[in-house]
């Protein structure tokens, strides 16, 4: 996974679907990128309506998927069938603090105050599947539960090959600045630095703090090219406006028009913040629902010619 890039993309359900990979692939080549979170449950079920069930990865690269869930037997079910459809290595989600995920179901950031459940699944999707397998994890359930290096132990017994730490809590969301701690020698797995991270400065400090690599999830909104940028494979493309059609291409092949433009509302709005006129161009784009529009409308607001 690692090879010689350390920056990571986050998993960022809604956001880092297949279109929006490929995206970032322009930049950065071999860059580990993660899924958006899987449901055992739908991956195994291969509920047809969710056509990230049906994806492969054999032809993107370094792409880790991830997938959570309370069943270890599922997990590994589910682990086996990422295995297949060309995955690099799983990942266990076990920092997700939405309701739905972590209380109802007993999955995502559950897993950090139920260390049994987390060591079953651990050992489970680690027994299913011969690639590497990860956990991305969160700093404990709430501040007096900040035993995230108890879950690290427990992780690198049960062969789990590295680990991604946000910066914050369960209890703290997204709320706060996130706050790394020192990575110390009894760690025993490497671990990659996540919360906050923006520039080539904040990757050096996570980095000193003995972090094997660090990740980036909402840098990426509206800039694909970041990691890219940071790791010195790219600039700031000139004309931002053909990257912008190029993703709304990738996304209109992906999940055809009716779908598509709706969801890519919020791309248009992440690229086009702190531009002139952006208020005007995001009330256009949230009322049109037709390919040339849309397309004539980004021709306009970034000055590029039509290229899908
Ligand atoms: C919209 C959104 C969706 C997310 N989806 C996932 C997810 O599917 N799996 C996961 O492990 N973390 C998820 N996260 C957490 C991010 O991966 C990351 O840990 C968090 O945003 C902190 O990093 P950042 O400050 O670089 O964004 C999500 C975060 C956001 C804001």
């Amino acid at each position: 996974m690692f090879s010689d890039n350390q920056i990571f993309g986050a998993p960022l359900a809604g956001i880092t679907d297949k279109p929006f990979r490929r995206i970032i692939r322009m930049f950065s080549p071999n860059a580990p990128l993660y899924t958006e979170m899987i449901s055992c449950h739908s991956l195994v079920g291969a509920h047809k309506n969710c056509l990230r069930n049906f994806d492969r990865y054999d032809d993107e690269g370094n792409i880790g998927a991830q997938i959570f869930g309370a069943d270890a037997k599922l997990m590994g079910d589910a682990a086996r069938i990422l295995q297949d459809s060309g995955a690099a290595w799983i990942d266990i989600n076990m920092g997700c603090p939405v309701p739905k995920v972590a209380t109802r179901s007993g999955a995502g950031a559950n897993l950090m105050r139920d260390h049994k459940l987390a060591e079953k699944i651990m050992r489970a999707v680690v027994g299913a599947v011969q690639i590497p397998v990860s956990i991305k994890t969160r700093l404990g359930w709430d501040d007096a539960h900040r035993d995230w290096d108890e879950l690290m132990h427990i992780a690198s017994d049960c062969g789990i090959k590295f680990a991604a730490l946000h910066g914050r809590t369960r209890a703290q969301l997204y709320m706060g600045a996130a706050q790394l701690p020192q990575i110390t020698d009894d760690i025993k797995i490497p671990v990659i630095g996540n919360g906050d991270i923006k520039t080539s400065d904040d990757v050096s400090r996570v980095l000193e703090l003995g972090y094997c690599g660090a990740m980036i999830g909402r840098g990426m909104l509206g800039r694909p090219w970041i990691i890219g940028q940071i790791m010195g494979q790219c600039d700031v493309p000139d004309n931002i406006g053909v990257v912008v059609l190029r993703h709304l291409a990738y996304m209109l092949e992906y999940y055809g028009e009716k779908n598509a433009i709706p969801m890519f509302r919020k791309h248009a709005a992440w690229y086009s913040a702190g531009i002139p006129n952006s208020g005007d161009f995001r009330i256009k784009v949230n009322q049109i629902s037709d390919t040339k529009q849309l397309v004539a409308e980004i021709c306009k607001f970034w000055g590029c010619e039509v290229n899908i």
